[in-house]
């Protein structure tokens, strides 16, 4: 981690009154783009995150430095353009958000740092996002907001300022994290609720395969619109239906022939998705691990082949995960390339990391990376 006291001194003079923010990247065991269709998600914080330090200013500029980008960024705070850079943009936008919540944002200064990768599927931009999100909301709000509206303000972000139409689900986690426990967050409903994670025996292991494919147009926004498009057909049939969640597998088949194939099979993928979590949620009531890890490679297999949010590389890994005796293995987050998670059998975790290391070499000329996830606390103030 940058020294990010030094780094504020040396952009703003010095560093007095200045207060140290942090916010995590996340996980998700189980629920993967099931968010924006009203289903359940399974995250988790991680230790990995954002920090800032960040001080008001007592004008209306905003002034950022980004330690790990060395980029640096002034702007008015309430000039309607804002920055070009997205790392920049996220803060704006969050300020933004926050001043139509009715807010005060004034000027301030802020130097940030993450140790999250980028690209990996962990949502460093949920970190950036929520980390000023909850700064901002410390600094500036005299009546606070609640945490599922700076959630939705982190989001509202990304939809508005940099055209991701993604869930709630990153920013959800990045906030209301919590040390040694899972979340399991209808989308629906917005209620949550929070599960010890103790697997006895096991653990979860991300592989990083250091490839990003960014394909051209934006998928993520194609497969959210082919869930909207299915969604909307069967609810102009069905009264009630608003989402997929909503939908029952005999509304989809009746709706087959009039969808196209490839929307039918990306909503298939999301329905059963929506069955994998609530499966797992009873798996772990039970302390079964193993039936986890089937959910887990039977979400990669819809991943790959109907939603097609995969890539060579990763199904890789998780074909490597299997051949390894791994419990459980697939593709999170947005996809097209970033982390497998994956659930291992403590007996297991050597040879697997060594195995996957050198066989991803071998095959991709690519070294990928262990990370070891430990589940920490959401955004915070740090004294
Ligand atoms: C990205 C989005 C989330 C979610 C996941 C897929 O991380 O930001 O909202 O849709 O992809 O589960």
């Amino acid at each position: 981690m940058k020294d990010l006291k030094a780094l504020f001194v040396s952009h703003f003079g010095d560093s007095a009154g200045a207060v140290h923010y942090a916010a995590p990247g996340r996980i998700n065991l189980i629920g993967e783009h099931t968010d924006y269709n009203g289903g359940f998600v399974f995250p988790g914080a991680v230790t990995q995150g954002i920090n800032a330090l960040i001080r008001p200013n007592g004008g209306t500029t905003m002034r950022l430095y980004a330690a790990d980008l060395d980029t640096y960024c002034q702007q008015e705070i309430d000039n309607e353009v804002g920055p070009e850079h997205n790392e920049f943009r996220y803060v704006y936008g969050v300020a933004r958000e926050m001043m139509a919540h009715g807010v005060d944002v004034k000027g301030f200064d802020a130097v940030f740092s993450g140790d999250v990768p980028l690209g990996a599927g962990m949502s460093s931009s949920a970190a950036l996002e929520s980390c000023f999100a909850f700064a901002l909301n410390d600094l500036f709000a005299d009546n606070r907001l609640d945490k599922m509206t700076l959630a939705r303000i982190g989001q509202a972000t990304e939809h508005k300022y940099v055209g991701v139409k993604c869930g709630i689900m990153d920013q959800f986690a990045s906030i209301h994290g919590k040390k040694g426990h899972l979340m399991r967050l209808d989308c629906r409903s917005g209620e949550y609720e929070y599960f010890p994670w103790k697997p006895n025996g096991y653990r979860l292991v991300l592989v990083n395969s250091c490839v990003k494919h960014e394909l051209v147009g934006s998928p993520y926004n194609d497969r959210r619109n082919s869930c909207e498009r299915v969604a909307a057909a069967i609810g102009s049939k069905k009264h009630g239906v608003e989402t997929l969640r909503d939908c029952t597998w005999d509304d989809l088949e009746q709706i087959k022939a009039a969808i196209s194939p490839e929307d039918y099979r990306r909503a298939r993928y999301v329905l059963g998705e929506v069955d994998r979590v609530l499966a797992v949620c009873d798996a772990l009531n039970r302390g079964d691990y193993e039936a986890v890890g089937q959910q887990m490679y039977a979400t990669h297999e819809g991943l790959s082949k109907d939603y097609e949010v995969s890539c060579d590389e990763i199904d890789f890994l998780v074909d490597t995960a299997r051949q390894c005796g791994v419990t459980g293995a697939r593709i999170m987050g947005g996809g097209f390339g970033g982390c497998t998670i994956n659930l291992v059998d403590d007996n297991r975790y050597e040879p697997f990391v060594n195995t996957v290391q050198n066989e991803y070499k071998k095959r991709f000329a690519i070294d990928c990376k262990i990370i070891d996830v430990a589940i920490g606390d959401g955004a915070r103030r740090i004294e």
